[in-house]
């Protein structure tokens, strides 16, 4: 049986699925709810012999992947992918996220654009009136860091923020390291009055790879609830 905190994610799973056809290049996210994904996408190709490329967005779900069964090609391969299905860690009514909280967004963001189409599965908690609660993850290369960390602190003083605190992510005593082995700063912000704003200005540091926002990229948000109905948004 699934926990209370498993049903929602597994019914939006199943339900994302669907959309998978014969033949396509299908972008697998990253984090827990897209664990359950690639296990529903799997069973699909086990037992109805759907065949589809998987191009994963991190070794974690690269690993999972191959192990259900699920053939897995590289973005290079593949060219240009029909679908990408991914969790996060929050959306708003503009179908704007916060990604990165499993420190995967930038594989997610490159194979999330590189797709015709973006499906987001997520539980009633990712839904927020404003983004922001969810500290946002900025990608930044390891050679200064601190210097990095400063110049987005400055950035946030001028923000339509509440909170203006940068932490660097660490896995245990040392710095969390990404797929692309770059350092991760969260941005504990409370509100976003701006994203797009923010977005931007971010990108523009040197030493910041990318920013866990996503804007104009997600079509459609498929909720899960733990009573086993789904909602479709977009
Ligand atoms: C991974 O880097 C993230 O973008 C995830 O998609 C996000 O953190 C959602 O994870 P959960 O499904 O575990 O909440």
């Amino acid at each position: 049986p699934l926990s209370d905190a498993d049903k929602p994610k597994f019914v939006a799973s199943r339900r994302a699925v669907d959309f998978v056809e014969d033949g396509m290049r299908v972008g697998l996210g990253t984090g827990s709810t897209a664990a359950w994904m690639v296990r529903c996408l799997g069973r699909r190709v086990r037992e109805e012999g759907l065949k589809i490329a998987g191009v994963p967005t991190s070794t974690r779900t690269a690993e999972l992947a191959r192990k259900v069964g699920i053939a897995v090609v590289t973005l290079e391969d593949a060219g240009w992918l029909d679908l990408t299905i991914d969790g996060a860690d929050e959306f708003d009514r503009d179908l704007t996220l916060i990604k990165g909280g499993g420190g995967a967004h930038l594989q997610e963001k490159i194979v999330a654009t590189a797709s015709d189409r973006m499906i987001v599965i997520a539980d009633p908690a990712k839904d927020v009136a404003r983004l922001g609660a969810f500290p946002l993850p900025v990608e930044v290369i390891p050679f200064g860091w601190q210097a990095t960390q400063k110049l987005v602190q400055r950035l946030l003083a001028g923000m339509d923020v509440d909170g203006r605190t940068a932490t660097l992510r660490m896995a245990g005593d040392t710095p969390f390291r990404t797929d692309e082995g770059n350092y991760v700063l969260d941005l504990h912000l409370g509100r976003i009055g701006a994203p797009r704003d923010l977005a931007l200005h971010l990108n523009q540091i040197a030493g910041v790879v990318e920013n866990g926002l996503f804007m104009d990229i997600c079509d459609t948000v498929v909720v899960g609830h733990a009573d086993g109905t789904v909602r479709l948004i977009g």
